[in-house]
């Protein structure tokens, strides 16, 4: 077990990607903040079944009151934190022309606020201890302008991921790579995962046509992008910082 003993925050845990990284860190050995805007009791519990501590924090990753409460509560149960995974999101989909300014605001509170504020409260515990794991989930949106050809069809488009979304992704990947650097002689690594399509109610509507683009042939599980968060999240990586792992079955190498 490669994180026996360490403590682990898992923003958007409660849900398909998030929770299978709760439970991939938990069969590491760690215990689990769960984190997520809606009730994470259901993981906290597979967490416990795993035989880890979990605890079940309600947060709001946009707001820096939660954000601060999320990490005080962590200390204060675990008194450490070794790992923050910053999983919360939503997705937004549409044309760039009649994108809502309030859908775009709504998006980068989540998206791209909600990361910087969850990896600024997680610094002062990291570098107290002078060891840390930061792991963002990117998006392969945030490099890749989305879907090819969103003039063919308006009405994929308005299924298919929007300009909001990708600025947000771009700004996570912008953001690791600078606080990687920050942080870089504390010990303290900051990477990020860019999923291209996986299975979770986020993509339920993701046309046929948009899917069948990807070059593996499917789409990918949340198991699978828990995995490379596991793996960046390891104590064995100590020299990888600042990388964009992509986990999108070759939709976009890079
Ligand atoms: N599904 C995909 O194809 C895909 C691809 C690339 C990136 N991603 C990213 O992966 C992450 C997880 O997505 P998912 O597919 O598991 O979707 P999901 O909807 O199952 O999970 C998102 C979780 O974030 C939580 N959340 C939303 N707003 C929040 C807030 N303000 N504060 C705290 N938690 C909040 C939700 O309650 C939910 O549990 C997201 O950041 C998403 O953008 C997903």
């Amino acid at each position: 077990m490669k994180l026996a003993g360490q403590v682990a925050i898992v923003t958007g845990g409660a849900g398909a990607i998030g929770g299978a990284v709760c439970l991939a860190l938990a069969r590491e050995g760690a215990h689990v903040c769960v984190a997520d805007i809606v009730p994470g009791q259901a993981v906290a519990g597979q967490v416990a079944a795993l035989g880890q501590r979990a605890l079940d924090v309600r947060t709001d990753v946009g707001r820096s009151a939660d954000v601060r409460a999320m990490v005080a509560r962590t200390l204060e149960a675990f008194g450490r934190l070794d790992i923050l995974v910053n999983v919360a999101g939503v997705s937004s989909v549409g044309n760039f022309e009649t994108l809502p300014e309030a859908e775009w605001d709504r998006v980068q509170a989540i998206n791209l606020k909600g990361v910087f504020l969850c990896c600024q409260a997680a610094i002062a515990p990291m570098r107290a201890r002078r060891y840390g794991r930061i792991v963002n989930i990117g998006s392969v949106l945030g490099k890749n302008g989305g879907n090819p050809r969103p003039w063919l069809d308006r009405a994929e488009q308005l299924k298919a991921g929007n300009a909001a979304y990708g600025a947000a992704k771009a700004g996570v990947h912008a953001l690791t790579v600078f606080l990687a650097k920050e942080l870089a002689a504390e010990g303290i690594t900051v990477n990020a995962v860019a999923p291209g399509p996986i299975v979770t109610g986020m993509t339920a509507a993701l046309p046929q046509t948009l899917q069948a683009l990807i070059p593996v042939g499917r789409m990918g599980t949340p198991a699978e992008v828990a995995e490379a968060v596991a793996f960046l999240a390891s104590p064995g990586t100590g020299y990888i910082t600042g990388e964009i792992l992509d986990v999108n079955g070759g939709l976009w190498p890079d």
